[in-house]
């Protein structure tokens, strides 16, 4: 089954075609990063207005570049939520239409579920069911995924998503959005043990995390030092900060895994390209004799062919949507509205 796949939830417009769920045929992405740096951050209104304008011309890359006709399509998949309102309508709006036009089924995506998916595309050996340790730039989860369509949250952020404070921290240092692939890059040549940053443990649920207060930490430290003019060391902050970061989400990942008693650990999103978090992950895997599935830097962040990857499952569970689809900015990934 053939999926021509569109995602367009935050800064990026991606088409795909992906065949059952695990073949990437083409994966094709225009960005708008370099247009929203300048902002230094995403402005919604332009997001939408670019993935308007880019959007057929993808699709149309997309069926010429593999040869393709709109015949050879068996339905339609599209991130219906969550995102920016705006975004996620562009791609909601041309996916039904497309589907309308080819006469095919249109299949609703949570973009975390795509993320999630990611791994598909990455290890075709990977079957549900796993633990996976979600961590995007709105979304830090540890998700039990119990089949390809049936999941449950044992544990989330209370605040902010590690992937917001990775480019807030990063702002603040004065590198481009998005910050979190730069920080990392400065924390390689930086001494952790230079600055302490807290560790938070929130809450009555174990697997539950929070990130503000180390964000809060980490800006109070930067400001601080400006206030004194003493000259920070960036790479060492930046190592501090990726270390007090991956120290908050491993030993919950440790504990998931013993308490679910999975074989298995994925990790997914954009945060998931974070090499501080891999190499602790690495460790860990191999102290808990547990297979490690880490997607390549390229299925991290936003791509359509992972919309495309679980695209294919949410259609065999029967989850089809007519023409009354609507975009969501907020949505479970349980599919509850928020
Ligand atoms: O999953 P994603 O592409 O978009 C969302 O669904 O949010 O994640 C984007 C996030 C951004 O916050 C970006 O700074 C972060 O992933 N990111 C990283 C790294 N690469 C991307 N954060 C830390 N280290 C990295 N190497
Ligand atoms: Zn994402």
């Amino acid at each position: 089954m053939r999926i021509l796949a569109v995602e367009s939830s935050c800064d990026e417009t991606a088409v795909a075609i992906v065949e059952d769920g695990r073949r990437v045929l083409i994966d094709c992405i225009a960005s708008q990063v370099d247009l929203h740096r300048i902002y230094g951050g995403v402005v919604p209104e332009i997001a939408s207005r670019k993935h308007i304008e880019a959007i057929y011309g993808l699709a149309d890359q997309a069926l010429q570049n593999t040869g393709l006709t709109r015949g050879d399509i068996d339905a339609v998949a599209v991130t219906y939520a969550p995102g920016l309102i705006g975004a996620v309508l562009v791609g909601v709006n041309f996916a039904k239409a497309a589907a309308l036009a080819m006469n095919k089924p249109l299949i609703p995506v949570h973009h975390i579920r795509g993320h999630i998916a990611a791994n598909y595309l990455a290890f075709p050996e990977l079957k549900p069911p796993f633990l996976c340790l979600v961590v995007s730039g709105g979304h830090t989860l540890i998700v039990d995924v119990k089949d390809y369509t049936k999941m449950e949250i044992l544990g989330t952020t209370l605040d902010d998503a590690a992937g917001e404070c990775f480019d807030k921290v990063a702002r603040v240092l004065g590198m481009p959005y998005p910050g979190g692939a730069a920080l990392d890059k400065a924390a390689q040549s930086g001494d952790e043990s230079k600055y302490s940053l807290p560790r938070s443990k929130p809450g009555v649920n174990p697997y539950d995390m929070s990130f503000s207060g180390l964000k809060t930490a980490a800006l109070n430290l930067i400001h601080h030092a400006e206030q004194i003019g003493e000259e920070l060391d960036i790479p060492s902050l930046c190592a501090a900060f990726s270390g007090a970061v991956s120290d908050t989400l491993i030993p919950k990942v440790i504990q998931a895994i013993k308490q679910t008693g999975y074989q298995q650990l994925a990790v997914a999103g954009g945060v998931a390209a974070n090499s501080r978090i891999r190499g602790d992950l690495t460790k860990a895997a191999q102290q808990l004799g547990v297979k490690l599935y880490m997607p390549p830097l390229s299925l991290c962040g936003d791509n359509a062919a992972m919309i495309g990857a679980q695209g294919y499952y949410e259609y065999l569970a029967g989850n089809i949507a007519d023409m009354n689809l609507n975009a969501y900015a907020t949505k479970s990934i349980l599919g509850e509205t928020l």
